[in-house]
């Protein structure tokens, strides 16, 4: 058994392409407000969003991280992680203010994603698509910049929103079966991995570029994280600088 929402978010596929209509603000704050409608941690709600729609603003971001989404989307929603209100709230009662940490970090990213998931799956139910663009962090100093985000507040990632002028079809996920585990974690195999690659290959048909799902992973994850994103976040003081 199934239902309408569900067969929605079985159908979700990212969209990076977009015709030139506008989403009205009105149902932009509908969606946004669906999105915002997720669970968070404590109910802090500790993120913000900047609606960009303007050429100018959406050009500067393009400028600095050219995928075509930014510039096509109707509404690029940029979502920070934020404690700058949680700072307001604490010097209400105390001078203390802990906004560092690896925790503090995992707090605010989770409960900016549920919205924006939310968000995004509230625009597909209305035929709108999008995409959420991380790699927005790379330049994250210059878009703190440009968005003029104060402290105890850093860009997570965007998402690109639009009416949708191209089609991507449904990506396949890993088997059920190597995600999710009855009761304790089963630590996988490589042969799980082989054929998630040639499951990846067949969908990618002729469209695929050349590397595996894997080589996308070791790409990732086989090299030194690139460190733009510890950069700000020590800059607006959500880590500690490195000690003398
Ligand atoms: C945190 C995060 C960051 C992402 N960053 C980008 C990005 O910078 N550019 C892009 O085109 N897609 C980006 N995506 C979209 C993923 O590539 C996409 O969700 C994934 O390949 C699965 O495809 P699907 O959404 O079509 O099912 C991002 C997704 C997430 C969750």
């Amino acid at each position: 058994m199934t239902n309408e929402t569900i067969d929605l978010m079985l159908k979700h596929a990212s969209v990076r392409n977009f015709t030139d209509e506008k989403i009205p603000s009105e149902t932009l704050k509908m969606l946004i407000d669906a999105g915002r409608a997720a669970s968070s941690w404590k109910n802090f709600q500790s993120y913000s969003i900047i609606n960009v729609t303007s050429d100018e603003t959406k050009q500067k971001i393009f400028d600095l991280q050219p995928q075509k989404s930014i510039l096509g989307a109707a509404n690029f929603l940029v979502f920070v992680g934020d404690l700058n209100r949680a700072e307001k709230a604490v010097k209400l009662h105390t001078t203390d203010f802990y906004p560092t940490g690896v925790e503090n970090l995992l707090i605010t990213s989770v409960d900016a994603s549920l919205a924006a998931q939310n968000t995004l799956l509230a625009a597909e139910s209305l035929g709108y698509g999008g995409v959420i663009v991380g790699l927005v962090r790379e330049q994250s100093a210059e878009i703190s910049q440009i968005l003029n985000l104060p402290d105890y507040t850093y860009p997570l990632f965007g998402l690109a929103l639009g009416v949708p002028s191209r089609h991507n079809d449904v990506k396949p996920r890993l088997p059920y079966e190597t995600v999710v585990f009855d009761e304790s974690y089963q630590v996988q195999d490589d042969e799980i991995i082989k054929t998630y690659d040639q499951v990846q290959q067949d969908y990618a048909g002729e469209r695929r570029v050349g590397s595996d799902w894997s080589d996308r992973v070791a790409a990732q994850f086989g090299a030194e994280p690139q460190t733009a994103t510890l950069a700000t976040l020590r800059d607006k003081k959500l880590m500690r600088q490195h000690r003398k």
